[in-house]
């Protein structure tokens, strides 16, 4: 990975990983990113494990061709099923996977609701996850449709109506396992009264992390890090600030992700 330049694909079935994209652009800015939504194929979590891969590789290959060095696959279904193998496969790229916040909501203690996709809830990654915490109270419900309902509502700005997706009761901290609930994020936290988890900052802060592992500190990819007070380090945050580059879109739906993204995250 070394002497490559900070280029990163984001991958997600449709618009659900333009939430993590804006999480990674916002805590390694410098990055040229490149996103990939498979919005014609999408919702991938009930479909096979043998379509899903054979999706996400065909996606991963043509964000491999962009000579990127990361691929954040900023899809928890796409992680549970296909991330392993992406790595044998394509050892040269780092894989950041997404996978549900159970941990984080389980250290708060407490009667925890994880919300996935059925193919994330029936996964052994799900379940590998679950078992690093056996004491903890976690119902798993797997949510048929959500993830459809989102890609539809949100490309039309209709609303959801929740109470037929969301399974009743009190919960002390509900888990969002599938990136595309994350659009759901305030709706989901009144429904329940209760604090709402996702894994976004955690796959940016993963990212960041990889880059400075593999590439070295790099101090010029980090506009925040090192002290900005005098006035030449304002004047190279100025700098810096233009080198921020715009996502590039690819793929068939390359038009209508981008305008979810600049409506909704860029001001
Ligand atoms: N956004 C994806 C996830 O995080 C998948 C949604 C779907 O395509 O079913 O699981």
């Amino acid at each position: 990975m070394k002497g490559r330049k900070a280029a990163v694909g984001v991958f997600d079935s449709g618009i659900g990983g333009l939430t993590v994209l804006k999480n990674c652009a916002e805590v390694f800015p410098l990055a040229q990113y490149y996103y990939l939504g498979d919005n014609q194929n999408a919702p991938y979590g009930e479909r096979s494990e043998d379509e899903i891969f054979c999706f996400t590789d065909r996606c991963v290959k043509k964000l491999i061709r962009k000579k990127v060095s990361a691929v954040v696959l900023a899809c928890n279904t796409a992680t549970a099923v296909c991330i392993a193998r992406l790595r044998v496969k394509y050892p040269d790229v780092a894989f950041i996977g997404t996978e549900p916040a159970v941990l984080p909501a389980v250290r708060k203690g407490g009667n925890i609701l994880v919300l996935c996709t059925p193919k994330t809830a029936h996964s052994q990654r799900l379940c590998g996850l679950i078992q690093r915490v056996p004491d903890a109270k976690i119902t798993v419900c797997a949510c048929c449709n959500l993830a459809k309902e989102v890609e539809d509502c949100v490309a039309n700005s209709r609303t959801i109506d929740l109470s037929s997706h969301l399974p009743c009761g009190t919960f002390d901290g509900v888990v969002l396992g599938c990136t595309h609930y994350v659009w759901l994020k305030e709706k989901i936290q009144a429904f329940y009264s209760s604090p709402v988890y996702d894994g976004n900052e955690g796959v940016a802060r993963r990212l960041k992390e990889v880059f400075l592992e593999k590439l070295g500190t790099n101090d010029h990819l980090f506009p925040q890090a090192g002290k900005e007070k005098n006035k030449k380090n304002k004047c190279l945050q100025k700098k810096r600030k233009k080198g921020v580059k715009f996502p590039i879109f690819l793929g068939k739906s390359r038009k209508t992700n981008k305008n979810i993204y600049k409506q909704m995250f860029v001001s």
